[in-house]
Formats: structure tokens, C-alpha cells, sequence
């Protein structure tokens, strides 16, 4: 494929540089005419192991040049590959300025030229969900005239390893609805060895920041783990080398799909022993302290979602923190059920397992002092608790989908994200 890179920068030098190393025909923009001139020569435009010695063999070979004139290097292409940067502005706002230089410039090169070839637009600059689409509207012609297609593909390379990590991403995210676009950058990429996912734009775009919040908080978490081992004389380095060998429940997918705050017996108690401990050491642990204000705010937010529909009478489904146990220390559900009673809300609730006559030592003792009326709120079955309800709060119980659905009333599922609980009609705001 003929391609342009926008941006000769960490990203841009090394995805040009591979790009024609897979065969492609590259031509890589920049304003800095140093960089274009080091290209030019064979030479890296700036410090990356490898990519010295994979530039003069691609400009030698003739597949990689480049220029100062984006039109000049739009002409004939099939992909422009947007690699410019998105640095912080000084309030903390991303600057997508150089992003939508590079657009305008591609629109008026399109607008010059409405009967050349099919372009598509990759942009691989981080963005905030929905920028893409908003600078592709403000910035590029319309559309609908098929003479080009867009997709977000952002890029996971790390500086230091990055050609090899251009090669083996842990996936290819393309973000686009537009066959088109779909088609070309499978092309772009074929020699990429990763699983190939297709999602929205704006998915797209918000995977980059997921994964890089993510990894900025493995690192704080490592840190202040570190912190607190070496004021309790552990050694850090077995701590987490142990650590990370658990792959079922610490280094895996579990615990990372989103729904009700965490609850129970075991993770608020030592988050908070945990918490007095490193202040008791005089150890600074921001990321250990936002845990529980965290999930504090996330079960408030449920509360307030139910008070903001309205609903004065509620049927909550599963009280305890889990399906199948009758734990009911520190449940989200039995917050959920104080806070709305102590707001005058009626709440009548179902527990499969939860029976107040069973419940002993400190189980017992919990919910007596969070809930002393308990026994006036429970039901025997979910049919009890639902009738005559507004909505329903769907908190550990796995009704069956039927008994939901028959209802015949909203149904809160406070193990989804928000967007799928039941919202206020426009007419009611
Ligand atoms: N550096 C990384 O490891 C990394 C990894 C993944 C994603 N990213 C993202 O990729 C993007 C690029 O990052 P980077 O580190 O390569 O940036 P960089 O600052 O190293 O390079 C950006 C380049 O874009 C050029 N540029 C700016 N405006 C231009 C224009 N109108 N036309 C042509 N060139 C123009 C600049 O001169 C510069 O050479 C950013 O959004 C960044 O967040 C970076």
C-alpha cells in the first residue's frame, strides 16, 4: 500500500520505518525539517534501539522517504496514518491542536482533488473519546461522497522496545463502523501478530486510556506496596515476585468487568487494616487511601440514581455481598437498603439465604447495627418483595430472567454499568 505517516515523532519514525519494512510504500511528514532530513539520509530522527539500522535499510531500499509537503505526499496514497502529538495543555486538557492541523491539511488536500484515489484516515494520536469524530466533522469534507474513510487504531508501543512491540501488540484495535476502512487497515497491518477486534471509534479511543490508567496504577500499587513492605522490614521484591504468580485472581481479567462496589467480609476490613497500618508507619499511600472513598461513591451513586427516578417503594433482589452465602458484613446492598430507608424510601427486600433467625457471631452483630429492623423488610419470596414496588434493585439474587422481565416494573441491575440502568423519561426532568 502507498502510505503517508503524519508525524516523525517516537510513534511516526518507528510506524514508518516498519511499515516499509513489511513492504509497504512509505512517505513520513513532518514540520521539524530536521527529522524529514535525517529520514532522508538513512538516518533515525531520533533515539530508538533498532530503528537506526531498519530506516537506512528501507530508505535504501527505496520504500521510505519523506517531506515537509503533506499534499505532495497525499498524492496517490491509499492510508494516512496520523502519529502526530497530543501533549498536555497547561490546565491538563489534552491539546489536539497537531491533530487537527494534520485533518485540516488532509480535508484541503481532499477537497483539491475530489476524483482522486480512496484514502483512509488512521489515526493513531491519543484522543479522548470522541474527538475523532468531532475533528473529522469540523476539519474534513463530508463523507458521503466514499472519496475517504476514517478508523482509531491506537498504538500500545512502548519507547525502548518499540519495534518490536509495533510487530507483536497485545491486539489490533480498529475503531470503525466503515467497511471500507475496516478492509484497508487489516491490510495495513497483516503482518502484525495480534488478535484483530473491531469496536466503535470512541471504544476505540478509550482503550488506549484504560489500559494506560491501568498500568499507571499497577505502578502505584507496586510502589506503595513497596513502601508499606519495606516499613514492615518485608522484602518487596518476594512480596511481589510471589505476588504476580497468581494468574486466577491477582494478574487476570477477574475483578476488572464493571458492576456493584466490592463488599463482603475480607476486602473492606483489610483495605482499611492495610490503610491504618502504612499511616502507622508514617507511609504515604494516596492510591491505597482512594480505595474506600472509591467504592464509597460508586454505591452512593446507585442511591442516588434510585432517588433520583423517584421510585418510594423498592424491591431489592439479594442482600447479601454475594449469591449463595448469607455474609451480610459490609454488603454495597446493605447500604443501599439503609441509606434508602433512612431517606423514607419503602424497601422490601429478598434473600434467598439470608434468614435473620440463622444469622450468628459477627455477621449477626453487623447487621443489627446497620440494619436493626431487617426482619420488617425481608419477604419470603421475590414475588413479595416485587409487588407493588416502582422498580426493582437487582443485587446479588440470580433471579431468572423471566421473573424480571414479568415484573412488569423497571429493574436496576446493580452489577452493570449505569448506561444500562433504567433512566429518567426527558419529559419527567
Ligand atoms: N511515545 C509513545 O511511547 C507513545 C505510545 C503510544 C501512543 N503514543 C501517542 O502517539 C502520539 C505521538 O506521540 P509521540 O511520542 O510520537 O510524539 P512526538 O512528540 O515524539 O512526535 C510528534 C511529531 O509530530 C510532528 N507534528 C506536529 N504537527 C504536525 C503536522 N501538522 N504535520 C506533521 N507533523 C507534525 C512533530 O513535529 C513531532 O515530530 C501521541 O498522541 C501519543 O500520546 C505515544
Amino acid at each position: 500500500m502507498r502510505v503517508v505517516v503524519f508525524g516523525l515523532g517516537y510513534v511516526g519514525s518507528v510506524t514508518a520505518a516498519c511499515l516499509a519494512d513489511e513492504g509497504h510504500h512509505v512517505v513520513g511528514v513532518d514540520l521539524a525539517r530536521q527529522k524529514v532530513l535525517a529520514v532522508r539520509r538513512g538516518l533515525a530522527p531520533l533515539a530508538e534501539p533498532g530503528l537506526a539500522a531498519l530506516i537506512s535499510q528501507v530508505v535504501d531500499a527505496g520504500r521510505l522517504t519523506a517531506t515537509t509537503d503533506a499534499a505532495r505526499a497525499l498524492n496517490d496514497a491509499d492510508v494516512a496514518v496520523v502519529c502526530v502529538g497530543t501533549p498536555s495543555a497547561p490546565n491538563g486538557a489534552l491539546f489536539t491542536g497537531y491533530v487537527e492541523d494534520v485533518l485540516g491539511q488532509i480535508g484541503g488536500f481532499l477537497e483539491e482533488h475530489p476524483e482522486g484515489r480512496h484514502l483512509t484516515v488512521v489515526i493513531r494520536s491519543t484522543l479522548l473519546p470522541g474527538t475523532t469524530e468531532r475533528l473529522v466533522a469540523a476539519r474534513m469534507p463530508d463523507p458521503a461522497g466514499g472519496r475517504y474513510s476514517v478508523a482509531y487504531c491506537p498504538e500500545f508501543l512502548r519507547e525502548s522496545s518499540a519495534i518490536v512491540d509495533f510487530g507483536h501488540p497485545p491486539f489490533t484495535i480498529i475503531g470503525t463502523d466503515d467497511d471500507v476502512a475496516l478492509a484497508a487497515v487489516t491490510h495495513l497491518f497483516d503482518q502484525v501478530t495480534a488478535p484483530v477486534r473491531q469496536v466503535s471509534i470512541a471504544t476505540a479511543e478509550s482503550v488506549k486510556y484504560a489500559s494506560n490508567a491501568f498500568h499507571a496504577v499497577k505502578i502505584a500499587f507496586a510502589n506503595e506496596m513497596a513502601r508499606f513492605a519495606d516499613a514492615y522490614d518485608v522484602d518487596a521484591d518476594a512480596l511481589m515476585a510471589v505476588f504476580v504468580e497468581d494468574k486466577v485472581l491477582n494478574v487476570s481479567a477477574r475483578y476488572l468487568r464493571p458492576g456493584a462496589s466490592f463488599g463482603g467480609s475480607c476486602l473492606p476490613k483489610d483495605v482499611r487494616a492495610l490503610i491504618h497500618a502504612v499511616r502507622h508507619a508514617d507511609v504515604a499511600a494516596p492510591l491505597l487511601e482512594s480505595l474506600l472513598p472509591s467504592n464509597a461513591s460508586h454505591t452512593r451513586r446507585l442511591v442516588d440514581h434510585v432517588l433520583s427516578l423517584g421510585w418510594r417503594r423498592v424491591a431489592l433482589l439479594g442482600l447479601a455481598f454475594k449469591a449463595g452465602t448469607d455474609d451480610l458484613r459490609e454488603s454495597p446492598y446493605v447500604d443501599i437498603a439503609e441509606t434508602l430507608t433512612g431517606k423514607g424510601v419503602q424497601v422490601r427486600i429478598f434473600d434467598e439465604v439470608v434468614n435473620p433467625a440463622e444469622l450468628v457471631g459477627s455477621n449477626e452483630s453487623y447487621i443489627r447495627l446497620r440494619l436493626p429492623h431487617l426482619e420488617r423488610l425481608l419477604v419470603d419470596s421475590r414475588a413479595a418483595a416485587i409487588a407493588g414496588a416502582d422498580g426493582i434493585i437487582l443485587g446479588s439474587d440470580r433471579a431468572p430472567q423471566e421473573v424480571l422481565l414479568d415484573a412488569g416494573v423497571p429493574v436496576l441491575d446493580a452489577n452493570t454499568p449505569a448506561r444500562h440502568w433504567p433512566q429518567l423519561a426527558l419529559s419527567r426532568i
